[in-house]
């Protein structure tokens, strides 16, 4: 076995899988005001922009490869029914529209959720202790459509209600929107990596927890299901996430559905190995290199990641 990887040429030659840039998603926070540019305690490195500030970080993206972006929305305030989220005028509408005008060859991507914008952080409408479904569907569909009305290049519900894909599809080809694709976050695990997000976005829950939403880390087979039901129900990507816990399940689905595939490198795993380096315990370059090529040789074609910026710069 030796023969082939004698040289770096004969490596690069039988080479499996491919990592570029153009894979890449960077996620970024976007908050109100003008000339904001704060820091991320739990995510080193990771900082939550004001708008200006924004495009001009989108002017460094484009410049080392990297053409597309997730948005997430920290608004000035929440409330019960999460009215920052559909508001025309809302943080993410906003940014949306500046990204668009400053660079219309960026794709923005939209993560359609009401956690960052519910008093209570919870990621759907609360009646009587619970996250009711249905009345949940309907503000997330009104959320996807001020985004798609703004500017957006495509949709991410992240929020694991029941029905939110077929809801968001019929909506969005009701209001004049039938080209605007929908990235389903399908199989979103309850998990603990995602404690470092919550900070950044300030979106922990006030009561409880997402487990009666998001899926149980022992399911596989669930996964599937999710998948299976999200296509059904007019999804054009899928997504699994976090991602490198959950390799086995991005290879079972690329097993067994055609449609692109997109994992999300989540905060705590993007914190792990900035920790690590930081106190110089692990080689950041080649590890988070390494888990990238992971992700993308289980079967992503996608990965979102807050890696996006720096390992675009490392493969040029
Ligand atoms: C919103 C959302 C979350 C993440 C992406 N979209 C937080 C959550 O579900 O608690 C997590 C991303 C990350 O950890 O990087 N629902």
């Amino acid at each position: 076995m030796r023969r082939l990887r004698r040289t770096k040429a004969l490596r690069d030659l039988v080479r499996e899988t491919e990592l570029s840039p153009r894979h890449l998603v960077q996620p970024l926070f976007v908050v109100s005001g003008e000339g904001v540019r704060e820091p991320v305690e739990s995510m080193p490195g990771v900082d939550r922009f004001s708008i200006n500030e924004l495009v001009a970080e989108a002017s460094e993206l484009l410049a080392v490869g990297i053409e597309a972006v997730i948005l997430f929305g920290i608004p000035a305030a929440k409330d019960e029914t999460a009215s920052g989220a559909y508001d025309d005028e809302g943080v993410v509408q906003l940014a949306v529209r500046a990204l668009k005008e400053a660079h219309p060859e960026l794709t923005v991507i939209t993560d359609v959720c009401l956690c960052e914008y519910t008093s209570h952080g919870h990621c759907g409408f609360v009646r009587d202790g619970e996250v009711d479904n249905d009345i949940s569907v309907e503000l997330i569909a009104k959320t996807a459509i001020s985004h798609a009305e703004a500017g957006a290049d495509a949709v991410a519900p992240s929020d694991m209600m029941d029905g939110r894909i077929g809801a968001v599809r019929f909506q969005l080809d009701e209001e004049g929107h039938p080209q605007t694709p929908i990235i389903a976050y399908s199989a979103k695990y309850a998990s603990a990596f995602y404690g470092p997000f919550r900070e950044a976005a300030d979106s922990t829950p006030e009561f409880g927890d997402r487990r009666g939403y998001q899926m149980d880390p022992a399911n596989a087979r669930e996964a599937l299901r999710e998948v299976e039901l999200d296509i059904e129900e007019g999804a054009d990507m899928v997504m699994i996430k976090p991602a490198l816990p959950y390799l086995d399940v991005i290879r079972g689905v690329r097993d067994r559905v055609e449609v692109p595939i997109a994992a999300y490198q989540v905060s705590g795993e993007y914190s792990m190995l900035r920790a690590a380096a930081d106190n110089g315990w692990i080689d950041e370059r080649s590890a988070a290199l390494e888990t990238l090529t992971a992700i993308r040789r289980a079967g992503a074609d996608v990965i979102l990641t807050y890696y996006a910026k720096e390992a675009a710069a490392w493969l040029q």
